[in-house]
């Protein structure tokens, strides 16, 4: 059953030896190897039982992998330098595809994310404006004072579900920087709610048993989805009719979707404003708050004693009797360690796919257009040719020492660039990386100055939702 990996030799070339572009002419090899599956739904089952655990067995076939579930054709690549020619060098050749569309259609959610073409490249050039450094540093006193909130309202020895108060967290603290306004719990609940039903829709429509056997009923899932999805764009509607009527000219996104216009002079329609503004609703804080959740709940295992140890140091060093700052962020080398590793564990989008515009080969086995092609983050992420000890927590592996003695994040030259990208890569990777990680090590720094979490939940199941969902993560809080 097991392939050995691709190597040249193993099948008919498919570069133009002519070509001093490097790039790769029409596909004439053979189709990846992988998995037969089951008569009638192919690998669907094993996909849809446990996503992770298909990303990782996979590789038995080598880097390039086939497979075909839900009526689809995948090919599954598990290769660093393979992942950065899709996304890097060659990302002209793919677009989303058919497949993530048909997601966003059920969804019922565009933007940014979704956009292709000449379309994205204005809307991307304009909300870009609200990532540069300066806004970002003028988010971070908003990220700690989100998280001293979150904190001070625990009290000692209660019991939490560490994945919704981070989400609750980075919610508020995307909207009051990002969006520059106070949403308040009641209008805070409503997004929640809609987040919450669009994990359960699209757990019962691609995960469950409705993926294995389609009905055209709509589940109770799909109504509730539908009603949130509603309640949502009211709530948006009103977000910006009441920053239109406060002349906000400001470089926050709902100030840039509202009042701006795109660098070809056309302004974003309402139905763009409203589709931007549900998209970074979603994505600006459901995926740091999976990352802080990994990391406050691996932080917490028996055998990160030291590494805990290392982290207080490091936060009671630099912050002292305060609070982080922006400026303290170059000096949290040890929490930014952590923060990576989580997410090299526990990717919040642990798979990103792509679809040729043609017919094209990847190392020399065909792609045809139609096949969506999973660049396989999590199974790279866990890879033991790029990591030793792959699945265990080990952030020290990402530090070093300065020539001061002090810590610094480091990445080993012989890794390959692409053996981690949590955020992705090329001209699509995230928007949002700054902003999450100046979140993601603020927000760490604040919670560890304060608290201590102890797990009450003892294992966890992640499963691909919206994000990486581990389910409920109960923590026990011990004030420090
Ligand atoms: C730890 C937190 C985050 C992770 C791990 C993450 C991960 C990613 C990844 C992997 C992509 C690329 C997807 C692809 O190439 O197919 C992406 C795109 C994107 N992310 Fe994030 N993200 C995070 C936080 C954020 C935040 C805070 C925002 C907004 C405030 C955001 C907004 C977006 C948007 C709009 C895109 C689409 C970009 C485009 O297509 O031009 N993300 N994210």
């Amino acid at each position: 059953m097991t392939e050995t990996h691709a190597t040249a030799d193993d099948r008919e070339s498919t570069t133009d030896a002519n070509s001093d572009t490097g790039r790769t002419r029409a596909a004439v090899g053979t189709p990846p190897p992988g998995p037969r599956g089951l008569p009638l739904i192919d690998s669907t089952l094993a996909f849809a039982l446990d996503p992770l655990e298909f990303l990782v067995s996979i590789r038995e076939y080598g880097d390039v992998a086939r497979y075909e579930a839900f009526g689809r054709e995948f090919v599954v690549v598990s290769d660093p330098g393979l992942v950065e020619e899709v996304t890097v060098a060659r990302d002209d050749e793919f677009w989303r595809g058919e497949f993530e569309h048909e997601f966003s259609d059920l969804l019922d959610v565009e933007g940014l994310f979704f956009a292709e073409g000449e379309r994205w490249r204005q809307q991307r050039m304009l909300l870009q404006n609200a990532f540069t450094p300066a806004q970002i540093e003028s988010y971070a006193d908003d990220m700690v004072e989100e998280t001293v909130r979150l904190v001070e309202n625990w009290s000692d020895g209660e019991v939490v579900d560490i994945r919704e108060a981070m989400s609750t967290l980075t919610l508020r603290a995307l909207t009051r920087s990002l969006f520059d306004l106070e949403l308040g719990d009641a209008r805070a609940d409503r997004v929640r709610r809609w987040v919450h039903a669009m994990g359960a829709y699209s757990d019962n429509e691609f995960f469950g048993t409705r993926a294995v056997l389609p009905t055209w009923l709509p589940s109770r899932a799909e109504r509730e989805y539908r009603r949130a999805t509603a309640d949502i764009a009211s709530l948006v509607d009103d977000l910006v009719a009441e920053r239109r009527r406060s002349d906000g000219e400001g470089n926050d996104l709902l100030s840039l979707l509202a009042t701006g216009e795109y660098p070809d002079g056309s302004r974003p329609t309402a139905e763009e404003i409203a589709d931007q503004l549900q998209l970074f609703l979603l994505a600006g804080h459901e995926t740091t708050a999976t990352a802080l959740t990994y990391a406050c709940w691996l932080l917490a295992a028996d055998d990160a004693d030291d590494v805990r140890d290392r982290l207080e140091r490091e936060v009671d060093s630099v912050c002292g009797d305060r609070d982080p700052t922006f400026a303290d962020l170059r000096d949290l080398a040890v929490t930014e360690a952590v923060g990576r590793e989580a997410m090299r564990l526990y990717p919040p989008l642990p798979f990103l796919q792509r679809e040729p515009h043609e017919e094209t080969a990847l190392v020399g086995y065909r792609i045809e257009p139609g096949t969506t092609v999973q660049l396989n983050m999590y199974g790279i992420h866990r890879d033991e040719r790029w990591w030793a000890q792959a699945d265990a927590f080990r952030p020290n592996r990402w530090l070093a020492d300065d020539e001061n003695g002090r810590s610094v994040v480091a990445d080993p030259d012989d890794r390959p660039e692409y053996a981690y990208f949590p955020f992705g890569g090329g001209s699509r990777h995230c928007i949002g990386m700054r902003f999450a990680m100046t979140e993601l090590k603020l927000s760490l720094a604040t919670l560890v100055r304060r608290v201590d979490l102890e797990r009450v939940t003892e294992s966890i199941d992640p499963t691909p939702k919206v994000s990486l969902d581990p389910g409920p993560v109960k923590m026990r809080v011990r004030r420090s």
